[in-house]
Protein backbone atom coordinates (compact mmCIF):
# COMPACT_ATOMS: atom_id res chain seq x y z
CA UNK A 1 0.00 0.00 0.00
CA UNK A 2 1.29 3.43 -1.00
CA UNK A 3 1.69 5.66 1.81
CA UNK A 4 0.16 8.76 -0.59
CA UNK A 5 -2.35 6.95 -1.83
CA UNK A 6 -5.33 9.12 -0.07
CA UNK A 7 -3.44 12.08 -0.68
CA UNK A 8 -5.40 14.67 -2.55
CA UNK A 9 -7.91 12.16 -3.03
CA UNK A 10 -11.82 13.43 -2.81
CA UNK A 11 -14.23 11.07 -0.73
CA UNK A 12 -17.74 11.13 -0.26
CA UNK A 13 -18.06 9.62 3.03
CA UNK A 14 -21.71 8.24 3.23
CA UNK A 15 -22.78 7.40 7.03
CA UNK A 16 -25.72 5.14 7.49
CA UNK A 17 -28.29 4.43 10.68
CA UNK A 18 -26.06 2.02 12.43
CA UNK A 19 -24.94 2.20 16.26
CA UNK A 20 -20.92 2.40 14.43
CA UNK A 21 -22.03 5.62 12.94
CA UNK A 22 -20.05 6.96 15.79
CA UNK A 23 -16.67 5.59 14.44
CA UNK A 24 -17.33 7.25 11.37
CA UNK A 25 -15.94 10.57 13.25
CA UNK A 26 -12.82 8.89 13.34
CA UNK A 27 -12.89 8.03 10.42
CA UNK A 28 -13.16 11.33 8.68
CA UNK A 29 -10.46 12.44 11.36
CA UNK A 30 -7.79 9.38 9.94
CA UNK A 31 -8.82 9.78 6.26
CA UNK A 32 -8.25 13.60 6.77
CA UNK A 33 -4.99 12.66 8.05
CA UNK A 34 -3.91 10.71 5.46
CA UNK A 35 -4.70 13.98 2.37
CA UNK A 36 -7.85 13.21 1.92
CA UNK A 37 -10.43 15.63 1.28
CA UNK A 38 -13.12 14.03 2.93
CA UNK A 39 -17.41 15.27 2.42
CA UNK A 40 -20.18 13.53 4.11
CA UNK A 41 -23.21 12.63 3.65
CA UNK A 42 -25.66 11.27 6.22
CA UNK A 43 -28.96 9.22 6.16
CA UNK A 44 -31.47 11.13 8.48
CA UNK A 45 -31.22 7.50 10.23
CA UNK A 46 -27.26 8.21 10.70
CA UNK A 47 -28.45 11.83 12.59
CA UNK A 48 -30.29 9.87 15.42
CA UNK A 49 -26.79 7.98 16.67
CA UNK A 50 -24.37 10.94 15.64
CA UNK A 51 -25.01 14.51 14.91
CA UNK A 52 -24.33 16.56 11.34
CA UNK A 53 -22.33 19.23 13.81
CA UNK A 54 -19.25 16.97 14.61
CA UNK A 55 -19.09 15.23 11.30
CA UNK A 56 -19.39 18.87 9.56
CA UNK A 57 -16.61 20.02 12.55
CA UNK A 58 -14.05 17.49 11.69
CA UNK A 59 -14.44 17.15 7.26
CA UNK A 60 -14.36 21.14 7.61
CA UNK A 61 -17.37 21.25 5.17
CA UNK A 62 -21.51 21.38 5.70
CA UNK A 63 -22.72 17.52 5.85
CA UNK A 64 -25.30 16.74 3.37
CA UNK A 65 -28.71 15.17 4.42
CA UNK A 66 -31.70 15.87 2.03
CA UNK A 67 -31.86 15.45 -1.67
CA UNK A 68 -35.21 18.22 -1.71
CA UNK A 69 -33.50 20.92 0.37
CA UNK A 70 -32.91 23.76 -2.04
CA UNK A 71 -30.23 25.40 0.25
CA UNK A 72 -28.30 22.14 -0.07
CA UNK A 73 -28.66 21.61 -3.56
CA UNK A 74 -27.51 24.83 -4.51
CA UNK A 75 -24.41 24.16 -2.14
CA UNK A 76 -22.69 21.00 -3.55
CA UNK A 77 -26.19 19.00 -4.82
CA UNK A 78 -25.75 15.46 -5.48
CA UNK A 79 -25.14 15.49 -9.00
CA UNK A 80 -22.16 17.86 -8.34
CA UNK A 81 -20.68 15.50 -5.69
CA UNK A 82 -21.17 12.33 -7.78
CA UNK A 83 -18.66 14.17 -10.27
CA UNK A 84 -16.91 15.89 -7.50
CA UNK A 85 -15.72 12.22 -5.86
CA UNK A 86 -12.82 10.25 -6.75
CA UNK A 87 -14.39 7.53 -4.42
CA UNK A 88 -17.74 6.37 -2.77
CA UNK A 89 -17.18 5.50 0.92
CA UNK A 90 -20.01 4.43 3.27
CA UNK A 91 -19.29 3.23 6.58
CA UNK A 92 -21.30 1.93 8.08
CA UNK A 93 -23.93 0.09 5.93
CA UNK A 94 -26.55 -0.88 7.18
CA UNK A 95 -27.94 -4.16 6.06
CA UNK A 96 -31.41 -1.54 4.45
CA UNK A 97 -28.69 0.84 2.49
CA UNK A 98 -27.13 -2.45 0.79
CA UNK A 99 -30.92 -3.64 0.17
CA UNK A 100 -31.64 -0.47 -1.66
CA UNK A 101 -27.97 0.12 -3.26
CA UNK A 102 -28.36 -3.47 -4.77
CA UNK A 103 -31.84 -2.52 -5.96
CA UNK A 104 -30.74 0.87 -7.45
CA UNK A 105 -32.86 3.05 -4.80
CA UNK A 106 -32.55 6.76 -5.47
CA UNK A 107 -34.92 8.40 -3.09
CA UNK A 108 -32.53 9.60 -0.84
CA UNK A 109 -28.99 11.77 -0.61
CA UNK A 110 -26.81 8.69 -0.58
CA UNK A 111 -28.59 6.15 -3.16
CA UNK A 112 -29.09 9.46 -5.53
CA UNK A 113 -25.42 10.25 -5.59
CA UNK A 114 -24.30 6.99 -5.87
CA UNK A 115 -26.61 6.18 -8.93
CA UNK A 116 -25.64 9.41 -10.52
CA UNK A 117 -21.98 8.29 -9.89
CA UNK A 118 -19.43 6.55 -12.19
CA UNK A 119 -17.07 6.88 -9.40
CA UNK A 120 -15.70 3.56 -7.37
CA UNK A 121 -17.96 2.71 -4.40
CA UNK A 122 -16.59 1.17 -1.08
CA UNK A 123 -18.84 -0.34 1.41
CA UNK A 124 -18.03 -1.22 4.71
CA UNK A 125 -20.74 -3.24 6.54
CA UNK A 126 -21.89 -2.67 9.99
CA UNK A 127 -25.21 -5.07 11.40
CA UNK A 128 -26.14 -7.61 13.52
CA UNK A 129 -24.65 -11.04 12.89
CA UNK A 130 -27.83 -12.91 11.53
CA UNK A 131 -28.97 -9.95 9.61
CA UNK A 132 -25.44 -10.19 8.30
CA UNK A 133 -26.22 -13.61 7.53
CA UNK A 134 -29.30 -13.51 6.20
CA UNK A 135 -29.71 -14.88 2.60
CA UNK A 136 -31.23 -11.46 1.41
CA UNK A 137 -28.24 -9.53 2.51
CA UNK A 138 -25.67 -12.15 1.22
CA UNK A 139 -27.68 -12.02 -2.17
CA UNK A 140 -27.46 -8.01 -2.14
CA UNK A 141 -23.46 -8.34 -1.11
CA UNK A 142 -23.08 -10.64 -3.99
CA UNK A 143 -25.10 -8.42 -6.45
CA UNK A 144 -22.57 -5.17 -5.62
CA UNK A 145 -19.59 -6.92 -5.79
CA UNK A 146 -20.41 -8.20 -9.07
CA UNK A 147 -21.45 -4.14 -10.04
CA UNK A 148 -17.64 -4.13 -8.87
CA UNK A 149 -18.38 -2.15 -5.36
CA UNK A 150 -15.38 -3.58 -2.67
CA UNK A 151 -16.71 -4.66 0.64
CA UNK A 152 -14.41 -3.62 3.59
CA UNK A 153 -15.20 -6.26 5.99
CA UNK A 154 -17.36 -6.96 8.27
CA UNK A 155 -15.24 -7.45 11.69
CA UNK A 156 -16.25 -10.68 13.92
CA UNK A 157 -16.43 -9.87 17.73
CA UNK A 158 -18.74 -8.51 20.25
CA UNK A 159 -21.76 -6.51 18.76
CA UNK A 160 -23.88 -3.60 20.24
CA UNK A 161 -27.62 -5.63 20.43
CA UNK A 162 -24.99 -8.05 23.17
CA UNK A 163 -24.32 -11.24 20.45
CA UNK A 164 -21.32 -12.38 19.08
CA UNK A 165 -20.19 -12.64 15.80
CA UNK A 166 -19.73 -11.26 12.15
CA UNK A 167 -21.16 -7.85 11.72
CA UNK A 168 -18.81 -5.44 13.39
CA UNK A 169 -17.98 -2.51 11.56
CA UNK A 170 -14.04 -2.30 10.83
CA UNK A 171 -12.15 -0.14 12.66
CA UNK A 172 -11.50 2.89 11.13
CA UNK A 173 -8.16 2.75 10.64
CA UNK A 174 -8.57 -0.41 8.53
CA UNK A 175 -10.93 1.11 6.94
CA UNK A 176 -8.69 3.66 5.97
CA UNK A 177 -5.77 1.09 5.23
CA UNK A 178 -7.98 -0.90 3.07
CA UNK A 179 -9.60 1.82 1.20
CA UNK A 180 -5.20 2.56 0.46
CA UNK A 181 -5.06 -0.58 -0.67
CA UNK A 182 -8.08 0.06 -3.82
CA UNK A 183 -7.15 3.28 -4.50
CA UNK A 184 -4.47 4.28 -7.11
CA UNK A 185 -1.86 7.36 -6.17
CA UNK A 186 -2.32 10.41 -7.75
CA UNK A 187 1.06 10.52 -9.08
CA UNK A 188 0.29 11.25 -12.96
CA UNK A 189 -0.48 14.41 -12.67
CA UNK A 190 0.79 16.27 -15.78
CA UNK A 191 1.65 12.90 -17.60
CA UNK A 192 0.50 11.54 -20.89
CA UNK A 193 -0.70 7.73 -20.79
CA UNK A 194 -1.54 6.37 -24.48
CA UNK A 195 -3.44 3.21 -24.11
CA UNK A 196 -4.73 0.60 -26.79
CA UNK A 197 -7.39 -1.61 -25.64
CA UNK A 198 -9.92 -4.10 -27.57
CA UNK A 199 -9.69 -6.12 -30.92
CA UNK A 200 -8.52 -5.36 -34.18
CA UNK A 201 -10.93 -6.50 -37.20
CA UNK A 202 -9.02 -7.38 -40.42
CA UNK A 203 -11.21 -7.29 -43.46
CA UNK A 204 -11.71 -10.31 -45.61
CA UNK A 205 -14.19 -8.50 -47.77
CA UNK A 206 -17.03 -5.70 -47.58
CA UNK A 207 -18.94 -8.09 -44.83
CA UNK A 208 -16.42 -10.85 -43.34
CA UNK A 209 -13.87 -9.72 -41.03
CA UNK A 210 -10.95 -11.73 -38.86
CA UNK A 211 -11.48 -10.44 -35.29
CA UNK A 212 -10.71 -11.92 -31.54
CA UNK A 213 -12.40 -11.57 -28.40
CA UNK A 214 -11.20 -9.19 -27.00
CA UNK A 215 -14.40 -6.39 -25.83
CA UNK A 216 -11.89 -3.65 -24.27
CA UNK A 217 -13.10 -4.20 -21.16
CA UNK A 218 -9.61 -4.40 -19.76
CA UNK A 219 -8.37 -1.56 -21.68
CA UNK A 220 -11.07 0.49 -20.94
CA UNK A 221 -10.26 -0.25 -16.93
CA UNK A 222 -6.92 0.65 -17.34
CA UNK A 223 -7.64 4.56 -19.50
CA UNK A 224 -10.26 4.88 -16.09
CA UNK A 225 -7.44 4.11 -13.21
CA UNK A 226 -4.70 6.69 -15.16
CA UNK A 227 -7.12 8.87 -15.30
CA UNK A 228 -7.75 8.07 -11.70
CA UNK A 229 -4.04 8.78 -11.07
CA UNK A 230 -4.23 11.88 -12.52
CA UNK A 231 -2.78 11.31 -16.46
CA UNK A 232 -3.87 12.78 -19.39
CA UNK A 233 -4.96 9.99 -21.48
CA UNK A 234 -5.21 9.11 -25.00
CA UNK A 235 -7.67 5.86 -25.57
CA UNK A 236 -6.76 4.06 -29.16
CA UNK A 237 -9.68 1.83 -29.03
CA UNK A 238 -10.79 -1.05 -31.68
CA UNK A 239 -14.58 -2.17 -32.39
CA UNK A 240 -16.04 -2.54 -28.98
CA UNK A 241 -19.48 -1.84 -27.33
CA UNK A 242 -17.93 0.73 -24.29
CA UNK A 243 -19.09 3.45 -23.42
CA UNK A 244 -16.12 6.24 -23.31
CA UNK A 245 -14.67 7.00 -19.68
CA UNK A 246 -14.89 10.49 -18.44
CA UNK A 247 -11.75 12.42 -18.55
CA UNK A 248 -10.42 10.42 -21.08
CA UNK A 249 -9.80 10.98 -24.52
CA UNK A 250 -10.90 8.59 -27.27
CA UNK A 251 -10.19 7.40 -30.92
CA UNK A 252 -11.28 4.58 -32.64
CA UNK A 253 -9.96 2.49 -34.79
CA UNK A 254 -10.66 -0.93 -36.73
CA UNK A 255 -7.50 -2.67 -38.39
CA UNK A 256 -4.19 -2.99 -36.43
CA UNK A 257 -2.28 -0.55 -39.19
CA UNK A 258 -4.86 1.27 -38.51
CA UNK A 259 -4.10 0.96 -34.46
CA UNK A 260 -0.39 1.67 -35.76
CA UNK A 261 -0.93 4.80 -36.76
CA UNK A 262 -3.15 6.45 -34.41
CA UNK A 263 -0.17 5.13 -31.74
CA UNK A 264 2.73 6.24 -33.34
CA UNK A 265 0.80 9.99 -34.01
CA UNK A 266 0.12 10.17 -30.49
CA UNK A 267 2.85 8.34 -28.52
CA UNK A 268 5.62 10.93 -29.21
CA UNK A 269 6.40 12.56 -25.90
CA UNK A 270 4.44 10.59 -24.18
CA UNK A 271 5.61 9.23 -20.49
CA UNK A 272 3.36 5.92 -20.63
CA UNK A 273 2.37 3.26 -23.63
CA UNK A 274 0.61 0.08 -22.33
CA UNK A 275 -0.75 -1.94 -24.87
CA UNK A 276 -3.20 -3.87 -23.75
CA UNK A 277 -5.43 -4.03 -27.25
CA UNK A 278 -5.32 -7.55 -28.99
CA UNK A 279 -3.71 -6.56 -32.65
CA UNK A 280 -4.11 -9.58 -35.07
CA UNK A 281 -0.97 -10.99 -35.97
CA UNK A 282 -1.89 -11.69 -39.24
CA UNK A 283 -4.42 -9.71 -41.96
CA UNK A 284 -5.48 -11.02 -45.49
CA UNK A 285 -3.13 -10.40 -47.96
CA UNK A 286 -5.57 -9.46 -49.78
CA UNK A 287 -8.97 -7.99 -49.58
CA UNK A 288 -11.64 -9.02 -52.18
CA UNK A 289 -13.64 -5.75 -53.05
CA UNK A 290 -16.94 -8.28 -53.39
CA UNK A 291 -18.56 -10.20 -51.33
CA UNK A 292 -16.78 -13.67 -51.37
CA UNK A 293 -19.96 -15.83 -53.08
CA UNK A 294 -20.16 -19.69 -51.63
CA UNK A 295 -19.68 -22.08 -54.71
CA UNK A 296 -19.36 -25.71 -55.19
CA UNK A 297 -15.44 -25.78 -54.52
CA UNK A 298 -15.16 -27.65 -50.67
CA UNK A 299 -12.25 -25.20 -49.16
CA UNK A 300 -11.63 -21.69 -49.78
CA UNK A 301 -8.01 -20.28 -48.76
CA UNK A 302 -6.89 -17.60 -47.70
CA UNK A 303 -3.73 -16.08 -47.76
CA UNK A 304 -2.60 -14.21 -43.91
CA UNK A 305 0.33 -12.01 -43.99
CA UNK A 306 1.92 -10.50 -40.84
CA UNK A 307 0.82 -7.01 -39.50
CA UNK A 308 2.94 -4.81 -37.83
CA UNK A 309 3.98 -5.38 -34.35
CA UNK A 310 2.78 -1.55 -32.80
CA UNK A 311 4.37 -2.52 -29.48
CA UNK A 312 7.65 -3.36 -31.16
CA UNK A 313 7.30 0.29 -32.74
CA UNK A 314 7.01 1.70 -30.31
CA UNK A 315 10.10 0.38 -28.02
CA UNK A 316 12.46 0.76 -30.93
CA UNK A 317 11.43 4.35 -31.35
CA UNK A 318 13.68 7.33 -30.60
CA UNK A 319 12.60 8.85 -26.67
CA UNK A 320 10.36 5.30 -26.15
CA UNK A 321 8.12 6.23 -23.13
CA UNK A 322 7.82 3.50 -20.11
CA UNK A 323 6.02 0.38 -21.96
CA UNK A 324 3.92 -1.90 -21.04
CA UNK A 325 2.54 -5.07 -22.63
CA UNK A 326 0.18 -7.65 -21.65
CA UNK A 327 0.51 -11.51 -22.65
CA UNK A 328 -2.71 -13.32 -23.76
CA UNK A 329 -1.35 -17.55 -23.28
CA UNK A 330 -3.50 -20.74 -22.98
CA UNK A 331 -0.37 -22.07 -22.01
CA UNK A 332 2.80 -21.71 -20.77
CA UNK A 333 2.04 -18.45 -20.01
CA UNK A 334 4.76 -17.54 -17.53
CA UNK A 335 7.68 -18.39 -19.79
CA UNK A 336 5.79 -16.90 -23.01
CA UNK A 337 5.37 -13.74 -21.29
CA UNK A 338 8.76 -13.39 -19.91
CA UNK A 339 10.22 -13.70 -23.87
CA UNK A 340 7.69 -11.08 -25.05
CA UNK A 341 9.21 -8.92 -22.24
CA UNK A 342 12.70 -9.72 -23.74
CA UNK A 343 11.89 -9.60 -27.09
CA UNK A 344 9.80 -6.56 -27.66
CA UNK A 345 11.72 -4.44 -25.03
CA UNK A 346 9.56 -4.08 -22.47
CA UNK A 347 9.22 -1.91 -19.05
CA UNK A 348 6.68 -4.62 -17.63
CA UNK A 349 4.43 -7.44 -18.97
CA UNK A 350 0.76 -8.16 -17.92
CA UNK A 351 0.13 -11.79 -18.38
CA UNK A 352 -3.02 -14.00 -18.43
CA UNK A 353 -4.92 -17.52 -19.45
CA UNK A 354 -7.54 -16.53 -21.43
CA UNK A 355 -9.18 -19.50 -23.59
CA UNK A 356 -12.01 -21.65 -21.77
CA UNK A 357 -14.32 -19.15 -20.87
CA UNK A 358 -11.65 -17.02 -18.97
CA UNK A 359 -9.11 -13.75 -19.99
CA UNK A 360 -11.60 -12.73 -22.79
CA UNK A 361 -14.99 -10.25 -22.27
CA UNK A 362 -15.44 -11.80 -18.81
CA UNK A 363 -15.60 -8.97 -16.02
CA UNK A 364 -13.12 -11.02 -13.41
CA UNK A 365 -9.61 -11.50 -14.35
CA UNK A 366 -5.99 -12.66 -12.66
CA UNK A 367 -2.81 -11.44 -14.07
CA UNK A 368 1.01 -12.53 -13.40
CA UNK A 369 2.84 -8.81 -14.17
CA UNK A 370 6.53 -9.29 -14.78
CA UNK A 371 9.25 -6.84 -15.20
CA UNK A 372 13.35 -7.28 -15.33
CA UNK A 373 13.89 -7.42 -11.89
CA UNK A 374 10.75 -8.67 -10.23
CA UNK A 375 7.38 -10.51 -10.59
CA UNK A 376 3.89 -9.94 -8.55
CA UNK A 377 0.91 -12.06 -8.72
CA UNK A 378 -2.26 -9.75 -9.07
CA UNK A 379 -5.38 -12.43 -7.85
CA UNK A 380 -8.90 -12.38 -9.43
CA UNK A 381 -10.83 -9.44 -9.08
CA UNK A 382 -13.48 -7.37 -11.06
CA UNK A 383 -11.46 -5.72 -14.05
CA UNK A 384 -11.78 -2.30 -12.76
CA UNK A 385 -10.29 -2.93 -9.42
CA UNK A 386 -7.39 -5.37 -11.21
CA UNK A 387 -6.74 -2.55 -13.23
CA UNK A 388 -6.62 -0.05 -10.46
CA UNK A 389 -4.04 -2.76 -8.65
CA UNK A 390 -1.78 -2.85 -12.24
CA UNK A 391 -1.95 0.88 -12.74
CA UNK A 392 -0.46 1.46 -9.04
CA UNK A 393 2.41 -1.44 -9.83
CA UNK A 394 3.30 0.41 -13.14
CA UNK A 395 3.49 3.86 -10.75
CA UNK A 396 5.65 2.26 -8.28
CA UNK A 397 8.47 0.38 -11.34
CA UNK A 398 7.75 3.78 -13.70
CA UNK A 399 9.02 6.25 -10.36
CA UNK A 400 11.64 3.62 -9.53
CA UNK A 401 13.16 3.91 -13.31
CA UNK A 402 12.41 7.89 -13.17
CA UNK A 403 14.63 8.15 -9.96
CA UNK A 404 17.41 6.12 -10.47
O1 LIG B 1 -10.60 -6.90 -23.75
P1 LIG B 1 -10.99 -7.89 -22.67
O2 LIG B 1 -12.17 -8.76 -23.11
O3 LIG B 1 -11.21 -7.24 -21.34
O4 LIG B 1 -9.79 -8.93 -22.50
C1 LIG B 1 -8.56 -8.48 -22.00
C2 LIG B 1 -7.39 -9.10 -22.78
C3 LIG B 1 -7.39 -10.61 -22.59
C4 LIG B 1 -7.49 -8.76 -24.27
C5 LIG B 1 -6.07 -8.45 -22.19
O5 LIG B 1 -5.97 -8.77 -20.83
C6 LIG B 1 -4.83 -8.94 -22.94
O6 LIG B 1 -4.25 -9.95 -22.65
N1 LIG B 1 -4.41 -8.14 -23.96
C7 LIG B 1 -3.28 -8.50 -24.89
C8 LIG B 1 -3.78 -9.48 -25.91
C9 LIG B 1 -2.71 -9.87 -26.90
O7 LIG B 1 -2.89 -9.64 -28.05
O8 LIG B 1 -1.63 -10.44 -26.41
P2 LIG B 1 -0.41 -11.03 -27.31
O9 LIG B 1 0.28 -11.94 -26.36
O10 LIG B 1 -0.89 -11.57 -28.61
O11 LIG B 1 0.46 -9.75 -27.63
C10 LIG B 1 1.55 -9.31 -26.82
C11 LIG B 1 1.63 -7.81 -26.80
O12 LIG B 1 1.97 -7.32 -28.09
C12 LIG B 1 0.35 -7.10 -26.41
O13 LIG B 1 0.69 -6.01 -25.60
C13 LIG B 1 -0.23 -6.63 -27.74
O14 LIG B 1 -1.01 -5.44 -27.60
C14 LIG B 1 1.03 -6.37 -28.54
N2 LIG B 1 0.88 -6.56 -30.00
C15 LIG B 1 0.53 -7.75 -30.53
C16 LIG B 1 0.45 -7.90 -31.90
C17 LIG B 1 0.72 -6.78 -32.75
N3 LIG B 1 0.63 -6.88 -34.05
N4 LIG B 1 1.06 -5.61 -32.20
C18 LIG B 1 1.15 -5.48 -30.85
O15 LIG B 1 1.46 -4.38 -30.37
Amino acid sequence: MSEQALHNKKIVLGVTGSIAAYKSADLVRRLREKGADVRVVMTKAACEFITPLTLQTLSGHPVAIELLDADQEAAMGHIKLARWADWILIAPATADTLARLASGRADDLLTALCSASESPLAIAPAMNNKMWQNEATQNNIRHLRSQSAQILGPASGDQACGEQGEGRLLEPNDIVEALARLVVPAQLQGKHVVITAGPTYEPIDPVRFIGNRSSGKMGFAMAVAAAEAGADVTLISGPVNLPTPTRVSRIDIETAQQMHDEVMAHVQGCDLFIACAAVADFRPQQFERNKIKKTKQEQLQLILTPTLDIVSAVTDGDKRPFVVGFAAETNAVEAYAKDKLKRKKLDMIAANQVGDGVGFAVNENELQVFWEAGSRILPMAPKKQLARDLMTLIIEQYNAKNTT
